[in-house]
This record gives C-alpha cells, structure tokens and sequence, in this order.
C-alpha cells in the first residue's frame, strides 16, 4: 500500500496520494493547483499511473488540481453529484464505492461546510474534507454551508464509525496530520455539544473573514472542465441528437467507457460495448488496442461516457493511434437523456 498525505502551506490544505502498489494505479484526494508539478513528479519515482483525482468539495480557498492533472495525465476527474462545477469526468453519490486497482473506497455524502462535501472511508481510514477537521468542523457560513446538515453529518456519520478509525482532514492549520474518532468524539471542542440548536449556534456564532483566496478559487473551480469543442471543431463530435441516427445503423459501433456501477445506476444506451476507461487508456498508452477495438477497426466508432469528457480524450487518444473513425457524443449519457434517447 502506498499512502503519501501532502501538504500545501498557502492554503494549509493535505491531498493524499494513494495506490496499492508500485507501478500501478493511483488516485489522488484534494489536489492542489500550485503542487501538481510536485504530484507527477512523485508518481514518476514510484511508478505510479494516475486513474483518478478526486476533490470532496469545491474549494473556496485554494485552486484544485483537479484540472490540470487531467490535462497532463488524461486522469478520469470525480466529484459529488451537488457539485455545481461545469463539468467533471465522474460523479459520485452516498453509498457509491470509488475504486481504483486494488483500493476501494466508501463514499459518504457528508454536507454542511458545503453543499457538495463528501467523505471517503477506506478500511481503517477515513477522508474527512472539511467536515471534520483535527478538533475542528469546516465552517458552514458560505457555499450553501448549513450547520444542522453538517451536525447530522458529524454525529449520524462519521461519529458513528468505529472509534479506532483514523481522520485524515482536507486542512489542518496547526500541524496535526491524522487523528482518530475516538479522539475527536472526546476533545473535538465543536462535537461537546448536546443538541442540533446547540451546534448551529455555535457555528453561526464564528463570524469568520472570508478565505484570502475565494473571489478567485471558486470561479476557478466552477470552470474546470475539459473544453470539448476543440474535439468538436477537428469533427470528432455528435451532438446526442445526431448520435440518436447513427444508433443501430450498420457499421456504427458504441462504446460505452463508463464503469459499471455508472452504467447500471444510469443505464447505457442499446447495443453498446463496454470497455472502460482507464483499460482504453491503458492500452492505447502501451501502443495497443484494446481486443474488441482491433476487431472493428473499420467500423465507425462512437465513444460516450457520463459527460463527455473521458470520451472526448479517448477520441484523441485513439485518434492518434490511428483510429480515424472515432467519434464521441457530446455531454455524454447526460445529454443523450436530455433528448429522451432510449436506454438499456
Ligand atoms: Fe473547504
């Protein structure tokens, strides 16, 4: 296992690189714009390739890594399905589990210092954002903050895993890095509160100056999506309406790169293929194909995903490699339900 808490001194903020192994996959939680040189830097020593860049909410004091690594690593993008950002590869809800090779992760929606906060539990571990914090809570006085959301996400969740489980927080401003629930259901001064009325009084009581960075972080993360006009302009897109006419033509080929528990929580569209993302990336990264891609090489292939995002760098990816029948539909299985197309 590998398991790297970093730490970004401007803002106080730790991101965690995690793996289950050298030469494999990786993920990283809460990155941070300033430090991505530093992150690939690391995933180079140990080998690592990174799947997956995960942010629990959308920052309002830092600018998240998030886009930037996808840029520079074709990484899948993840986030809440609150998040109001334009746009990320992947959306995650309560009760998902967010997997990489041989790291699982629960994925618990714990809002109240935003709307869009999660936590992440990882077997003797857990990812608090700033829900909780080393004997502290995330402030709940902006970004549709909500202190009694936050309580029931303190004491009806996180408080209620085991008390051994170690906190790994999204900032800490005093130089602690891990804590446990146990320790925080002690000495935390936020959690010695009896009632809800109690603990939003407390909260609404902060009158806290507003982060340095957040007239600029938070546009900054609203925007962080992959432009897919420029896939659009070199005429590698269908519109979801354009690719409603090519379904079931012969000749034409969907691909549905999306994992399986998106494909069965949202359905996928009739008759496509499956192959996911990072298996794709992964091959085509290693000068290859995958199988049922080498097969239908002069078939015409149309790529599609949640958003559009991961298909739009898979056009490009597989354009390169010479597939030059290779299309995606724009928006993904989103926009293709907004037109009413069928699903299986
Ligand atoms: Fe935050």
């Amino acid at each position: 296992m590998i398991f790297r808490q970093l730490f970004e001194p401007v803002s106080c903020t730790y991101s965690y690189l995690i793996a289950s192994r050298r030469g494999g996959e990786a993920l990283i939680l809460d990155p941070v714009l300033e430090k991505v040189d530093r992150y690939l830097q690391l995933m180079r020593e140990l080998d690592l390739r990174l799947v997956k860049a995960v942010d629990t909410h959308l920052h309002a004091d830092h600018i998240t890594g998030l886009g930037a690594l996808r840029d520079r690593t074709h990484c899948i993008t993840v986030m809440g399905e609150q998040s109001s950002v334009d746009v990320v590869s992947m959306r995650v809800a309560d009760g998902d589990t967010l997997r990489i090779e041989g790291v699982s992760m629960d994925v618990i929606y714990t809002p109240g210092h935003t709307d869009d906060s999660y936590s992440f539990l990882m077997k003797d571990r857990v990812f608090t954002g700033d829900t909780l914090m080393i004997r502290g809570t995330g402030r709940t006085d902006f970004q549709n903050g909500d202190p009694r959301a936050q309580y029931e996400s303190l004491f009806d969740r996180l408080l209620r895993l085991p008390d051994e489980t170690l906190v790994f927080p999204g900032h800490d401003y005093k130089g602690d890095t891990v804590s446990t629930i146990g320790e925080e259901r002690a000495f935390n001064p936020r959690l010695q509160v009896k009632s809800v009325d109690e603990y939003a009084a407390v909260m609404n009581g902060l009158n806290l100056p507003n982060p340095k960075m957040m007239d600029v972080a938070v546009p900054a993360n609203m925007r962080q999506g992959l432009h897919q006009e420029s896939v659009a302009r070199r005429g590698w897109a269908y519109s979801a309406a354009a690719a409603l006419e090519q379904v079931g033509r012969s000749g034409v080929v969907l691909i549905d790169l999306r994992e399986q528990s998106e494909r069965a929580r949202h359905g996928s569209i009739p008759g496509s293929l499956h192959i996911p993302y990072p298996e794709l990336q992964e091959a085509v990264g290693s000068g290859r194909l995958p199988r049922d891609l080498s097969v239908s090489a002069d078939m015409h292939l149309l790529f599609y995903c949640a958003f559009g995002e991961r298909s739009a760098m898979a056009v490009q990816a597989v354009q390169a490699a010479g597939l030059t029948t290779a299309c995606h539909i724009e928006g993904g299985i989103d926009a293709w339900k907004k037109i009413g197309g069928a699903l299986a």
